[in-house]
């Protein structure tokens, strides 16, 4: 088997052969058939340090053999019956003792559909239909919050969303005196979502003290605060960004580290917010009085790896190792520029490593700034490191996880001095 005759069967049955936009890559993308810890082969035997770990969803590495393991042995005991069962409660008790703004959890299908009910419970606890989202940052692919996902547009980067709803989002830069004022203007907008990371997993970090802020703001006036935590619960810190920074959102979205990296997504909140879920409750005639469905909810299997992921992962020793590595990879991906003379950076909060093109800081820069990358260098680095054997997330980001070691580390920013010295011969880096 090999990569470029794979792509040749997968373009004939899946739209641009992938089943993921990211995925996509020319003249072909590369299949992978095996992981293990931060390493993974491809379909020709080739080795990679990975630094995407499941879209950031792979903490522990590939194939932890307790994850694997907890796993396996549900399958075989019971893989889903579709009834209520103890390892959901044992979950989400995890949930509620980690994150400081969980007094109930409902699980869902993934990160999308927890901020899709997150928003659901947002409208219909504060009866107004908009929501104030910030300027880049994701929330998952669904129309309702998928305006402003693309830095600088204040539009759905798809086709296919209606214009009425799109209408119900209003977009802001990460400035509490505009979001203060569009608050007071508008009055039918009812919740905020925050990606709790900055846009794009901190690649766009948020101005100091802007959780802090939204918070005390949103404390007086009333609208229901969500943070997604999708990519930082569990990542930052056990409890997740809101338990580091010590500023608790009304309710939280979850999903890839907090699903134990199985498919899976949880909102977690306020009991007098997370209660209009409940069949006990009566709400305008409606019981329970915020609908959610969903066949493989908190499924068995998944429970089984995210209740024992919980348990390795509440320590917080592996987020500081995952920390001290990003620092690493950080270090030595500027001491590349340094020596190159490249007007570059490398920065990231917490187990991320991010890269700016456009000079040595990105102090005072928006969204659209900080992402705007031109799509030859872009190119040309992701191609030149998959090459030598590396691969990075979103392409010009990284995490890392209990698998990183510092050898690893130092092998993947050899081939990174490599790529960029490339990238200036060829004139793609000026
Ligand atoms: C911050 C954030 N929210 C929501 C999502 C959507 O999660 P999922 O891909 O599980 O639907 C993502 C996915 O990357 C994300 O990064």
């Amino acid at each position: 088997m090999n990569n470029h005759v794979l792509c040749q069967r997968a373009r004939e049955c899946l739209p641009g052969g992938v089943s993921h936009e990211l995925r996509y890559r020319e003249p072909y993308p590369i299949y992978f058939e095996r992981a293990k810890g931060a390493e993974k082969w491809d379909v020709e035997g080739k080795r990679y340090i990975d630094f995407k770990l499941g879209a950031a969803s792979q903490i522990l590495g590939h194939a932890h053999p307790e994850i694997a393991e907890a796993v396996a042995r549900q399958m075989t005991r019971m893989p889903y019956t579709a009834d209520c069962h103890p390892l959901e409660v044992e979950w989400a008790e995890w949930l509620c003792r980690l994150f400081p703004s969980a007094e109930r959890v409902r699980f869902a299908g993934s990160g999308t559909e927890a901020t899709m009910l997150a928003f659901r419970l947002g409208r219909a606890h504060s009866g107004r239909d908009k929501v104030l989202r910030i300027d880049g940052h994701f929330h998952g692919w669904h129309d309702m919050l998928l305006k402003g996902s693309k830095p600088g547009t204040n539009s759905p980067p798809s086709l296919g969303v209606p214009q009425v709803v799109s209408n119900l989002a209003v977009v802001t830069q990460p400035d509490l005196q505009v979001i203060s004022d569009a608050l007071e203007n508008d009055c039918e907008i009812g919740t905020i979502f925050v990606e709790a990371s900055g846009a794009n997993y901190g690649s766009v970090p948020l101005p100091e003290g802007f959780l802090s802020g939204i918070r005390e703001l949103t404390s007086k006036t009333g609208h229901v605060l969500i943070f997604d935590e999708v990519i930082t619960g569990l990542r930052w810190a056990p409890g997740g960004r809101q338990s580091r920074d010590g500023v608790t959102p009304d309710l939280t979205t979850l999903a890839k580290v907090a699903t134990g990296g199985l498919p899976g997504g949880a909102v977690v909140g306020r009991a007098d917010i997370m209660d209009l879920l409940s069949p006990g409750e009566m709400r305008d005639g409606l019981s329970p009085p915020v609908s959610h469905k969903g066949t493989f909810n908190a499924a068995p299997m998944v429970a089984a790896g995210a209740v024992k992921a919980m348990e390795i992962l509440s320590t917080g020793d592996v987020q500081n190792h995952a920390d001290a590595m990003a620092n690493r990879l950080r270090d030595g991906f500027n001491k590349v520029f340094g020596d190159l003379e490249v007007e570059a950076l490398a920065y990231g909060d917490s187990s991320t490593c991010h890269l700016y093109f456009g000079g040595t800081t990105i102090d005072g820069l928006d969204a659209a700034a900080i992402r705007r990358t031109s799509p030859q260098l872009v190119k040309g680095l992701r191609d030149g490191l998959l090459s030598r054997g590396v691969d990075f997330m979103s392409f010009t980001s990284c995490v890392t996880g209990l698998p990183h070691t510092p050898e690893l580390i130092d092998e993947a920013v050899d081939h990174f001095r490599d790529t960029i010295s490339d990238l200036i011969r060829d004139g793609v880096l000026l």
